[in-house]
């Protein structure tokens, strides 16, 4: 498995793993793959305390970092909202929808004292300390999710010596992404979990593949093993970037009643649904999607309205899922379709070992055919 850009960037396997938990980041980077944390949701200071630990955690070892750029969002046209003219927007008609789903769900209120998970921040120049403060740490890559990055994060990217990735659904987001400048372009095909298009990962690797060379891809969406790495490789791409396989991980922070769920779930039962952030993003059906799904029900509001909106029902919903039957039947995360494959809790290493020695196997199998001996 040594394609050119997991040498460069001095990998024992082209496997890149986003996650929102940085003990997931980390035991990645050990096992010889890439862990990239998604930093969407982290406080600064918060921020800065995780990259810390990842970096004493994996000594020399690579690791990266994603955000969220989305060029299109509500307030873009004028580079965002104040957290005033964001609840100006909010009509009183879905307040009252979301308070009326959480009391016939008996959740209860927060406590006074209880943390909320701070604001999905959007825009480019409002993020753009933050992306100062990541070029200060040592990373090897940046990712851009739902946007390409800006000229200026090209140049730091340069500058420092670490990849710049962006996140394409489309040929079309491909081409903008390679207009921008980017090293590396991540192709998510429609089963991924998390915000994503519609086109199927076998349909969109090979022809984001073939638009954007030399320009190197990875492959992403639906790929929780090793026939599924190996299939990546023979698209065209040179690594595979994965979200949900980590979910069920031992060291993975998902939220006990949700990570049961997926342990549970089929391939079919996720949606793409924009109830959590305003934009398509696949989720696991629950109470929650289906409420908002329902056709008396409102809309969801643009990105960033939506996530201001449900922010405090999240946390309602989190903090009591475990013991309330209501709030369990609303818990959710996102996920993508293969958590049908999702079984067993298993530790990180026992992941990527898997990764291996079934693209090894696979491999062989591929050689007999190739040899006429698949008997
Ligand atoms: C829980 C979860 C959260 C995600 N959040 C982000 C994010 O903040 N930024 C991003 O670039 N991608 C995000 N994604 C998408 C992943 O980067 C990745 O492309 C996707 O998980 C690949 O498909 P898979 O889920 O089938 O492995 C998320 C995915 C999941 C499962």
């Amino acid at each position: 498995m040594h394609t050119s850009l997991a040498k460069e960037l001095g990998l024992e396997f082209p496997v890149f793993a986003f996650t929102h938990c940085r003990d997931v980041a980390a035991a990645v980077s050990k096992a010889g793959g890439l862990g990239v944390l998604g930093v969407a949701g982290h406080s600064r200071k918060n921020l800065e305390t995780e990259l810390d630990w990842i970096e004493k955690e994996i000594g020399d070892k690579p690791y990266g970092v994603d955000l969220l750029l989305p060029s299109k969002f509500a307030g873009s046209d004028r580079g965002g909202f104040s957290g005033e003219e964001m609840d100006a927007r909010i009509p009183a008609g879905h307040r009252d929808f979301v308070d009326r789903l959480l009391a016939e769900h008996d959740v209860p209120p927060l406590p006074a004292d209880a943390n909320v998970a701070s604001e999905i921040s959007v825009g480019y120049e409002q993020q753009r300390d933050l992306i100062e403060q990541l070029f200060e740490h040592r990373i090897s890559l940046i990712a851009s999710a739902l946007g390409p990055p800006p000229p200026w994060m090209i140049e730091q990217g340069r500058a420092h010596g670490v990849k710049v990735a962006a996140l394409a659904g489309t040929v079309e987001h491909a081409r903008r992404h390679v207009e921008a400048g980017v090293d590396i372009v991540v192709a998510q095909g429609y089963e991924a979990g998390g915000h994503t298009g519609t086109i199927s990962t076998l349909v969109l690797v090979p022809e984001v593949v073939d638009a954007v060379a030399p320009v190197p891809v990875l492959a992403a969406g639906g790929i929780g093993n090793g026939r599924q790495l190996t299939a990546a490789l023979a698209l065209g791409a040179q690594g595979i970037w994965c979200g949900s396989v980590w979910l069920t991980a031992e060291e993975a922070e998902t939220h006990p009643v949700v990570k049961e769920k997926f342990l549970r779930a089929g391939s079919g039962d996720t949606v793409r649904s924009r109830s959590l952030t305003g934009k398509p993003a696949r989720q696991l059906r629950s109470a929650w999607t289906d409420a908002w799904d329902d056709p008396g029900s409102p809309e969801p509001l643009p990105m960033p309205l939506q996530p201001r909106l449900v922010r405090e029902a999240q946390a309602r919903i989190q903090r009591t899922a475990h013991n309330h039957a209501g709030a369990a039947q609303l818990a959710n995360y996102f996920v993508g379709q293969i958590v049908g494959s999702l079984d067993h809790v298993k530790s990180v290493r026992t992941v990527m070992e898997e990764f291996a020695t079934e693209y090894a196997d696979t491999m062989e199998r591929l050689d007999a055919i190739a040899a006429g001996e698949d008997d």
